[in-house]
């Protein structure tokens, strides 16, 4: 029988080509970042055969495919058509790499439809380890993945949203987030060929001490109350329902960076830009309730849903499982139609481009 995966882990994103279905806010996101790529692949001293392009925290892969052909296409470029590339799709062990898989397969915008020398390879490992051989990568990509913390800094954090928990869970939550982000970066150095480029875009805070997403936030956590006052849960999973995620500050993500190289990374771009709520953008044109509460309320099931599944006790089954999620999803849903709002805000999004000298 498979172990049941430790909760001191982030869940992985909802299965089943879920999350690429639910993710258009962080592909949104990562825009200001596509263009940080461009420039790596300028910049990039290309030594290794055969090449590797490593994607970290890939999720299902939808999001992917768009940096992912820009740098196929950049490298193809450089390298001639005889070279093969590797492209490496990295995410936690748990993650749905059958749907990334099929996607690459059958998507009319995949990188495989369009060069023969391209292969796509998968690692199930946290990347706050190293994952590639030393010396081994060429271009690194990571959207949306490290903000999400290696483990939770405590057993019980209080609060389903770590920022706004009381102040001394957000400050163990705020020195984790410090030590990851160190860890994160001296693999990655590690993994980079001389002259290797990273593209790094996390969302981030831009006030210390305020939260994201502090309305929708606020209700999942009064709606899990709720759930453990009338019984449907118990305690224990209540109190273990927290989404290990804490967002940086912009100064928090330039820290390692304040002497100089990091582990021989040097910063060269740097772009914050605010990411106002795409969902709602759209409804202040269209008016649709319905379909704005089916948008956001899909961001939150496909991206931190699995992480609340995960604290429910082993043995409850699919059936209880199904119930849970479906209160929770129609209280998030009934609260959004009663009062239209944006919810996935405030956010802002930093693009690193990091070069390894
Ligand atoms: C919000 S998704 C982002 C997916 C995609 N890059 C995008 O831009 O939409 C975050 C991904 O990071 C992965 N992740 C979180 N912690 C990780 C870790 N320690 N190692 C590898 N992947 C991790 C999650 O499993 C998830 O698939």
């Amino acid at each position: 029988m498979l172990p049941t995966p430790s909760r001191s882990h982030p869940a992985p994103m909802q299965s089943g080509g879920c999350y690429t279905a639910n993710a258009s806010l962080q592909a949104r996101g990562a825009e200001p970042a596509l263009e940080l790529l461009a420039l790596a692949l300028e910049r990039v001293q290309v030594s290794a055969h055969p090449l590797a392009i490593v994607d970290y925290g890939s999720a299902q892969g939808g999001n992917s495919l768009r940096p992912m052909a820009q740098a196929i296409r950049a490298m193809r470029g450089r390298v001639g058509a005889d070279t093969s590339l590797a492209i490496i799709h990295t995410d936690q062990p748990e993650n749905d790499f059958s749907a990334l898989f099929c996607l690459l397969r059958d998507h009319p915008d995949s990188y495989l439809d369009v060069d023969p020398q391209v292969f796509p390879f998968a690692i199930g490992r946290s990347f706050y380890g190293q994952v590639m051989p030393t010396a081994a990568v060429t271009v690194g990509w990571s959207s949306f993945a490290v903000h999400w913390l290696s483990s939770a800094p405590v057993r019980y954090a209080g609060h389903v949203w770590p920022p706004m928990a009381a102040p001394e869970v957000r400050s163990a939550f705020k020195a984790h987030s410090t030590e990851d982000w160190r860890a994160f970066l001296t693999h990655r150095a590690a993994e980079l060929v001389p002259g290797g480029c990273l593209v790094v875009v996390q969302p981030v805070r831009q006030v210390d001490g305020s939260s994201s997403f502090p309305v929708l936030m606020a209700w999942v956590q009064d709606e899990l109350e709720g759930m453990a006052a009338d019984g449907m849960i118990e305690a224990a999973e209540f109190g273990g329902m927290t989404i290990i995620v804490y967002e940086r500050t912009p100064s928090a993500v330039r820290a390692p960076f304040a002497d100089g190289p990091f582990q021989g990374l040097c910063v060269r771009a740097d772009v914050v830009q605010d990411l106002p709520d795409p969902y709602w953008t759209t409804y202040e044109t269209d008016g649709d309730a319905t379909l704005f509460a089916a948008r956001t309320i899909g961001f939150f099931q496909a991206a931190f849903l699995p992480s609340l599944l995960a604290a429910l006790d082993r043995g409850r089954d699919e059936t209880f499982r199904r119930a849970f999620s479906g209160r929770l999803l129609a209280g998030l849903r009934q609260r959004l139609l009663e009062a239209p709002q944006p919810l996935v805000c405030p956010l802002a999004t930093q693009a690193l481009l990091l070069e390894k000298a």
